[in-house]
Formats: C-alpha cells, sequence, structure tokens
C-alpha cells in the first residue's frame, strides 16, 4: 500500500500562497551577499537557522526583510525564483501562484523593472523547461500608507501582463484591509484580481473588510474566521477559497500544536481550503512537507488529501477549462494509487 508520504509526493498539486522572498535560502543568501559585497551578521547556515524562533508574525517580518536585502541584481531575483520552482517542480507542483513585495525592494533604491523582470524570466523559464505554470501577485506592504501603495500600483501599471493580482502582507493589527480600499479599487478597474492576508493574528472583522470592502477572491489564511459562525457561513455560500499554511502557523504561533488547526473544521464545514507553505525557508517546509504535517497531525484521509489538491486548483486563477483538466488529472492519480 502507497504511505501517506508517497501518496503526498506523487498527487498533482498548485500552490496558491507562497512569498518569494520567503524561499530565500541561507546558502543562497550567503551566496548572493558575497556576490554583491553585503555583509551578513550571521556568521554560518547554522548560526541563520537558529535565528528562526519565531514568536509571532513581527518577529519572522524583521528577519524576512533583513535576509531580502541583499538581493540587488535582476540575476539575484532570477536565482531567488529558479531555485524556488526547481524545488517545487521535484514536489509535483503543477501551478504557482506567486507573491511579491515591489516595497521591500524599491524602498531600499532596486528598480522596480529589476524586481519584475528577474522574477517573470525564471517564471518564463520555468513554463518552458520544467512545464510548471505560474501566475504573480504583486502584494502591498500593510504596515506602510495607502500612498506609497498607490505609487508601486502605478509602477505596476507598465506589467499589467506580467501580473495577475494584487495582494496584501505584512504586519495584520493595527493595517485593516479598509486602509487600502482606493487602491484595491482602481487595480480592479485596471482588470487586476484581489487577494488579502486576513485572519491570520488578525480578527474575523478584517476577514469581513477584506470579502466586503477588497472584494477578493481569496483570503489568504483566515484562521480567525472561526471566531465569527456568520462570517464561517458566508465564506461557505461564496465558495471562498482560504490558502491555509500549517507550518507557517505553527512557527508563528497563531496555532500552538497543528493538532488544534482549525482546518478539519474547514473541511467538515464545506470550506474550499488549500494547503501552501507561505515563506518555506524560514517554516521548514515546501508544499509537500505542509501537506505531511498537517495530514500527520490532524490524521486526515488519502481521499481528503485528494480533496485539498482538487482545491488547490479549484482555488487557482487558471482557466476554467484548464482548472478542470487539472483537476480530473488529481482524480485518476487517486483511482491509480487506491487501485493499485
Ligand atoms: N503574513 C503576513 N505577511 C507576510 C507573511 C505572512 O505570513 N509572509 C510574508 N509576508
Ligand atoms: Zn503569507
Amino acid at each position: 500500500m502507497t504511505t501517506i508520504e508517497d501518496f503526498i509526493k506523487g498527487i498533482p498539486k498548485a500552490e496558491l500562497h507562497l512569498h518569494i522572498e520567503g524561499t530565500f535560502e541561507p546558502e543562497l543568501m550567503f551566496k548572493i551577499a558575497k556576490r554583491n559585497n553585503i555583509e551578513i551578521k550571521y556568521k554560518s547556515v547554522e548560526e541563520i537557522k537558529k535565528a528562526y524562533n519565531f514568536s509571532n508574525l513581527q518577529d519572522f517580518l524583521d528577519i524576512y526583510y533583513e535576509g531580502a536585502g541583499v538581493l540587488m541584481q535582476e540575476q539575484d531575483f532570477y536565482d531567488l525564483t529558479w531555485a524556488y520552482l526547481k524545488k517545487i517542480h521535484s514536489e509535483n507542483v503543477l501551478h504557482a501562484e506567486i507573491f511579491f513585495d515591489p516595497q521591500t525592494h524599491t524602498d531600499r533604491g532596486i528598480s522596480f523593472q529589476t524586481v519584475v523582470k528577474g522574477i517573470s524570466r525564471a517564471l518564463q523559464d520555468s513554463q518552458n523547461k520544467l512545464g510548471v505554470s505560474t501566475k504573480l501577485i504583486m502584494c502591498f506592504l500593510r504596515h506602510l500608507d495607502e500612498d506609497a501603495a498607490i505609487h508601486t500600483f502605478e509602477q505596476a501599471l507598465g506589467y499589467k501582463d506580467l501580473i495577475t493580482a494584487v495582494g496584501l502582507d505584512s504586519s495584520e493589527v493595527g493595517h485593516p484591509p479598509s486602509k487600502f480600499q482606493h487602491v484595491f479599487e482602481k487595480a480592479r478597474q485596471e482588470g487586476f484580481l484581489t487577494v488579502a492576508h486576513a485572519g491570520e493574528e488578525g480578527p474575523a472583522e478584517y476577514v469581513w473588510e477584506a470579502l466586503n470592502l477588497l472584494k477578493v477572491s481569496r483570503i489568504d489564511h483566515g484562521n480567525h474566521s472561526f471566531d465569527d459562525d456568520k462570517l464561517v457561513q458566508e465564506l461557505v455560500n461564496r465558495k471562498m477559497p482560504l490558502t491555509v499554511c500549517p507550518l507557517s502557523n505553527l512557527k508563528l504561533k497563531v496555532v500552538n500544536d497543528l493538532k488544534q488547526h482549525p482546518l478539519r473544521k474547514m473541511l467538515e464545514k464545506g470550506l474550499l481550503a488549500t494547503i501552501n507553505s507561505d515563506d518555506p525557508a524560514y517554516f521548514g517546509g515546501y508544499v509537500n512537507e505542509n501537506y505531511l504535517a498537517i495530514s500527520s497531525a490532524l490524521d486526515l484521509s488519502k481521499e481528503e488529501i485528494t480533496q485539498l489538491a482538487k482545491n488547490s486548483f479549484a482555488a487557482s486563477f487558471l482557466k476554467e477549462e484548464i482548472k478542470q483538466k487539472m483537476i480530473d488529472k488529481v482524480e485518476k492519480y487517486y483511482q491509480k494509487v487506491i487501485n493499485i
């Protein structure tokens, strides 16, 4: 019989919640820092990994922004993105929707063009050389003000063909979705789809705002939705996808134990939950490790894992006919494995 681990490895899947700056492995960070003549405060890979011991989201973000500070040249953004794509190719991820944080770089004097060109060249190679399709999502940093987001948005207009959606990330509490209502409105008028991190550390009210004010197509995280029964019902009625990130939730102490993770409740309620890695270099695992950790903690069956993989395509921004093809692929895989 196929083990759960092998079943997860082989199942075709999509990843929908992934910050490219969060895939920066220490080895690559050292290499890029060296070629850019940047001193990093850690002496070794082991020392860096030891620092990855977070008590909350802000603790993590401080280290994450510092790490991203060594990215200078277009080639750096290419190398970062390409390393991630090769990794997920080995994990049977067939499609990825990737966040990037332009303000983290433009605020250090790196041009928007350098960032987008480096990432996009790797995405192009992904389709051509690996057969992994991708979409790019530009996130606004919510700890900065809306004018800064609007300025960033205006720069993105020159790259509309490369960017599918806008999102909202960084420090959540005290920075509600309503702060970004105007820039999201502009983005929708220009044809961008919208998503937002909500209910990771912030309250259920932020999830309502993301739905009603930002008119998002997906909620990133959404854990705190369970504090409000009406909201859960609304998410079910709207078939609103939630991009859930189990190892992230554990490392940032959104949950104390994966056994208490709300994923099972989400599935029982009929929510369109998906499994994702968020910032895999920092949280101890790529997408398959996330599937495995949550499956072990909640004792998920192969049927439930298959549902999650189907959800990942259903919740994607792929065209309807491609979505259906991918979902059929997942079902075929399941049938093949259970009939062995
Ligand atoms: N939450 C908010 N902002 C982020 C995250 C996250 O999990 N990862 C990278 N930026
Ligand atoms: Zn995230």
